[in-house]
This record gives C-alpha cells, sequence and structure tokens, in this order.
C-alpha cells in the first residue's frame, strides 16, 4: 500500500497541464464496441480507471495497446458479451459496457454492482431504457442479463437525469431500428464529448448537452481517432489547491465553459480568476470569505468538486452550508478533515462547516477518489506532516497528482511501500 506524505504550508506558483478527463474517457473506451473498426483515442490519461476497463474489454477478446499518449482500442474479435465479475466489481463505471453489447450483439450478462463508499448507486434507469428500446431484462444470481432480437427507438423519459443511464440508453440507440427521444437526459460535458465520439463515428445524434437527446438508429459505425476533452474536475481541483494555499498559478489546457460553476464558486469566495482562451489564471491570495454549496446535476456545482471545496471552506473564515444532493453518502472525508481539526457538523445531506484558524497535519485516509483529492489540499494548507493513505483511489482519477503539485512547489512524497 502507497502513501503520500505531504509538508504543509508552501505557497504554490507555476502553471500545472490538465489531463483528459476520466469521465469522458472511460463511455468512449465502452463506445468502441459499437464498431469492428480500430478507435484511437488521443492523450489518453493513464488512470487505474481506465485500465480496469480496458481488462474489462480484454475479457471479451478486445485488444487494447498503448502507443506513444494514444490508446488503440480493437474490438473485432469480441467472442462474448459477459465480461470478467471480478473486474465489473472493482469498478461501476464497468456498467457503460452494457449499452454498447445490447447494440452490437442484441445481449449481455454483467455481474451486479455492489453498494460504494459514496452510496447505494443503482443502475435501473440504465435497465428502464434498455428495456424501453426492447430489451428482455432478467435480474438473479447477481447477475444481470438482457436480451433483445431487435432493438427498437422509443421515447424514454429518465426520473432522475442520471450521467451513466444517459451514455448508455443513448449508446444503445445509436444501432436500434428508428428514433429513440430521451427526456431529462443528463447534459455534462462528457455526454457531449461522448455525442461528438458516435456522431464522428457516424452515428446521428442531436441535443446532447440539453435535456432531450434525439437519437436516429443507423446501421453502422465506423473507427474514428478522437481527443477526449480535458478533466474539468481535475480542472477544479488544481484551482482549489491555489485558493487552499492562498497562492496564484495558472492552469493549462481547459474549457473555460465547462467549469463555470466552479469558476463562479471560486470568485464569490474572493479569488481572483483570469481567463485565456485554453487556460485561467487564478490568484487567491485576497482574503477569501464562506460560500454556501449545493451539488446539482450539470450546469449546477458538480458533485465531484464537493469535498475539495469543503476542505477549502475549512480554513475560510465564517460559516458555509454544504448541500449533498446527488449521492446520499458523499460526505466520508468529513470525519478525516474533523482529524486534521475542521469544525463541521453533518445534519443528513447537509454539513455546516466553520472555518478554523488552521488546520494540522496528521495521518488521515483518502476514503474515495474525491475525498482523497480533499485531504491531499487540506494537507498542503495544514500546519506540520501529514500522512494520506489508500491513495489507491486517488490513483483511479489524478495522473500523477504529486509530480503535478511538486512542479507548482508544493512539498509532496509518494511512500511506495507502506511500513506500519
Ligand atoms: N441513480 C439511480 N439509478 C440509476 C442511475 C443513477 O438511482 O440507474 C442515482 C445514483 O444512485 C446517484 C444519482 O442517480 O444518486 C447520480 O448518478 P449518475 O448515474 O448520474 O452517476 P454515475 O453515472 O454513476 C458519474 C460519474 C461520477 C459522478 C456522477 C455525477 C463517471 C464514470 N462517473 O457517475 O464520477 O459523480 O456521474 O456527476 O462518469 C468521480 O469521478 O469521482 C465520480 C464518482
Amino acid at each position: 500500500m502507497e502513501k503520500f506524505i505531504i509538508r504543509g504550508g508552501n505557497e504554490l506558483s507555476g502553471e500545472v497541464e490538465i489531463s483528459s478527463a476520466k469521465n469522458a474517457v472511460l463511455p468512449l473506451i465502452s463506445a468502441c464496441i459499437l464498431s469492428s473498426d480500430k478507435c484511437i483515442l488521443e492523450n489518453a490519461p493513464f488512470l487505474q480507471d481506465v485500465f480496469v476497463l480496458n481488462d474489462v474489454l480484454r475479457s471479451i477478446n478486445s485488444s487494447i495497446e498503448i502507443k506513444d499518449n494514444n490508446m488503440v482500442i480493437d474490438t473485432s474479435r469480441i467472442n462474448n458479451t459477459e465480461p470478467d465479475g471480478e473486474l465489473v466489481r472493482k469498478m461501476r463505471a464497468s456498467f457503460l459496457t452494457m449499452g454498447p453489447m445490447m447494440a452490437r450483439y442484441g445481449k449481455f450478462k454483467i455481474s451486479l454492482p455492489g453498494g460504494c463508499n459514496i452510496g447505494t448507486r443503482p443502475i435501473d434507469l440504465h435497465l428502464k431504457g434498455f428495456s424501453a428500446l426492447g430489451a428482455d431484462i432478467r435480474i438473479g444470481h447477481g447477475y444481470v442479463e438482457a436480451r433483445a432480437k431487435k432493438l427498437i427507438g422509443n421515447k424514454i423519459y429518465l426520473d432522475f437525469p442520471s450521467v451513466g443511464a444517459t451514455e448508455n440508453i443513448m449508446m444503445a440507440a445509436v444501432l436500434a431500428e428508428g428514433e429513440t427521444v430521451l427526456e431529462n437526459a443528463a447534459g455534462e460535458p462528457e455526454i457531449q464529448d461522448l455525442a461528438r465520439f458516435l456522431n464522428k463515428m457516424g452515428a446521428y445524434i442531436i441535443g446532447a448537452g440539453t435535456d432531450t437527446i434525439k437519437i436516429v438508429g443507423v446501421k453502422e459505425l465506423k473507427g474514428i481517432k478522437h481527443r477526449p476533452i480535458p478533466d474539468r474536475i481535475e480542472a477544479g481541483t488544481f484551482m482549489t489547491a491555489a485558493a487552499i494555499t492562498r497562492s496564484k498559478i495558472k492552469v493549462n489546457g481547459i474549457i473555460d465553459s465547462h467549469l463555470k460553476p466552479v469558476i463562479a464558486k471560486l470568485t464569490e469566495m474572493g479569488c481572483i480568476i483570469e481567463k485565456d482562451q485554453n487556460s485561467l489564471v487564478i490568484d487567491g491570495r485576497n482574503s477569501l470569505k464562506a460560500v454556501d454549496i449545493k451539488t446539482l446535476p450539470y450546469p449546477g456545482f458538480p458533485t465531484d468538486m464537493q469535498a475539495q471545496i469543503m476542505a477549502l471552506m475549512c480554513t475560510v473564515k465564517g460559516t458555509s452550508i454544504f448541500t449533498e444532493t446527488i449521492f446520499e453518502n458523499r460526505f466520508m472525508h468529513v470525519s478525516e478533515l474533523k482529524r486534521m481539526g475542521a469544525n463541521i457538523k453533518i445534519d443528513g445531506r447537509c454539513a455546516v462547516i466553520e472555518g478554523v484558524e488552521n488546520l494540522m497535519g496528521c495521518r488521515v485516509n483518502a476514503t474515495d477518489l474525491r475525498a482523497g483529492a480533499a485531504m491531499i489540499l487540506a494537507a498542503l494548507a495544514a500546519e506540520g506532516v501529514s500522512e494520506i493513505r489508500d491513495i489507491f483511489h486517488i490513483d483511479r482519477g489524478y495522473y500523477h497528482i504529486e509530480r503535478k503539485l511538486m512542479k507548482l512547489g508544493a512539498n509532496i512524497e509518494r511512500i511506495k511501500k507502506m511500513e506500519d
């Protein structure tokens, strides 16, 4: 088990390059199942979650090669539609293979998800969509199995704008007969990127990014080359690193419109943010003030930035109220932040944070990916030394985070072998 040792208090400066978005790349890898041609993903991020999904695809006989920074995905020899259960259970995003397998092969059998750290996260909306397209769904013995002789377009209303369900249904519908209209769809930038990718392959999708997506089925899709969008959550995390250390840094390789809610909140706190074409400079050296946060589907404030901004609010004078509306259990970082001296009270889906003079370095756990990022941020600002354990969670979604932070002047070290 590896861990991070962070000595807090350093001011950050310089520039950081943002990698491609994890949550864009995962559906794109799955979408490659839709064509028997090779697809190339340029500038792919080499993250644990990406490696797991690659293995899921390999388990159904696809080949994935990494050449320079590109991933070449060949699904022409897929010979089964039952991905390895152990791998599927490792990562929820493995479910994004359901829609493409359904579309190309008319069936799949996949191990059911268990609970996860941030909530129960069911897949009922995904299945409701497949069923509306004509699939017969069976659940039993820990598996969900679906079969359809032919998928036929339909009108589908999502009870909640689920990101994964929108992606899965879009991918299932691209090869269906006729037209599918998906209402109350999610509009995240990653969904827009997936629609761009599928359209380049020859699909016909309009409205991605709005709450109504229309998909007209086509006969087949071809192989393409695509560069995924930059990671708005990684960018937001580095912007928060600047704010929590009261520093000024430049964040390169972003799409600023994807960061609107994060930019708005950091500006409301008192950070000065200057945007350029593909970069921004954030100056957090002013005195910052407490703000309230409510997580919402895009373009609302992203749940994936809630923990990091909470770490920041722990260091800002005043009271802030956080309301988490997306996941029912996404406050795992609170008890860890409290170990560092934060003053936080939880009441159901709300957390009330009273800023403290100083956080204090100590031993904490990364309880999930974004909670782990919040621990790093808190440790950068804390007095003394912090030790962050279970950092495999952080490696799922941040590419070389310690190298990027070290380049900005942070004192962070990855300890390879952990002695207790
Ligand atoms: N939900 C249902 N039924 C479903 C699907 C979702 O009730 O069939 C509920 C979930 O339980 C949750 C809410 O709807 O309470 C939102 O879930 P959604 O389906 O939108 O999330 P997801 O597709 O599972 C993606 C990201 C998450 C991100 C959420 C919300 C990927 C691979 N994951 O998850 O990313 O938090 O959207 O924006 O795209 C992360 O990167 O740290 C992360 C967790």
